[in-house]
């Protein structure tokens, strides 16, 4: 089998991505709504719908930041579903009770690496990380954390940037993302630095098939598949865990 890509095994360093994301939790959410037109939203919802989540379903948010998808479980799962949503950086965690109690929605918030989740195996129906797998120090040991929590045949289900197929939109969105976000970024955070590091990251990660090769070799998964949003601005990949 060829060699997976090497950004696969070694990510940025975990202390530094926690500090990175406390100094901008405050900004996160109105940085990440200007930055994105509303569009993230949309794509939230998206993965929601597309993981086939029923009311009564055990779900776990995995990076959740401020809980958005989490949220978004929880008003399809209802109140006889269980909700969690978990992250490594409290400042991000710290907004999400207040988000979940102004949707009218229940989600356990806790703090967990995703490379180490506190959970037993085969807990949940459905396992989630929106915006998340590219910042975590090992990718691969994350999807397989992800996988191993999940129920046999459960969903794992990813949504991460990726690559404009079209080269005429790509070089516009290269210079949207270059030029414009850490300046939006900047603006709302005070910290210009950390969304040239975010966009930075956007751009080397791989995604698309060579990310459902990663998602094969973690192994577990009967089937794998992925969306292409916009063109492949952002990707939602979904892993059927194999039945035992
Ligand atoms: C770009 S934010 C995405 C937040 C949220 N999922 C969303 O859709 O807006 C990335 C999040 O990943 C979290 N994160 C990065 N590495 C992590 C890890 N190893 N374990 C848990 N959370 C991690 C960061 O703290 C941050 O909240």
């Amino acid at each position: 089998m060829a060699q997976s890509n090497p950004r696969f095994e070694q990510g940025p360093p975990a202390e530094d991505i926690r500090n990175l994301f406390g100094s901008i939790a405050h900004g996160y959410d109105k940085a990440n709504d200007w930055m994105t037109g509303g569009l993230a939203r949309g794509w939230r919802k998206k993965l929601v719908k597309q993981s086939g989540a029923k009311p009564g379903d055990h779900v776990l948010d995995c990076a959740t930041g401020t809980g958005d998808l989490a949220i978004e479980f929880a008003k399809v799962i209802g109140s006889e579903g269980k909700a969690v949503g978990t992250d490594f950086c409290k400042e991000m965690l710290d907004f999400a009770p207040e988000k979940a109690k102004a949707a009218g929605v229940v989600v356990d918030f806790s703090l967990a690496d995703a490379t180490q989740l506190p959970f037993e195996d085969n807990q949940f129906d459905i396992v989630s990380i929106a915006y998340g797998i590219r910042n975590v120090s090992n990718p691969k040991t994350a999807i397989s954390e992800l996988r191993r929590v999940c129920k046999p045949g459960g969903k794992v289900m990813i949504l991460e940037t990726g690559d404009q197929q079209n080269p005429v939109i790509r070089s516009a969105f290269n210079w949207y993302f270059k030029n414009i976000v850490p300046r939006i970024g900047g603006l709302i955070t005070g910290k210009k630095s950390a969304y040239e590091y975010l966009q930075n990251s956007s751009s080397q990660f791989p995604s698309g098939k060579e990310f459902l090769k990663l998602m094969q070799e973690a192994g577990g998964f009967e089937v794998t598949e992925c969306t292409a949003l916009m063109g492949g601005a952002s990707f939602i990949y979904k892993g059927t865990v194999k039945s035992a």
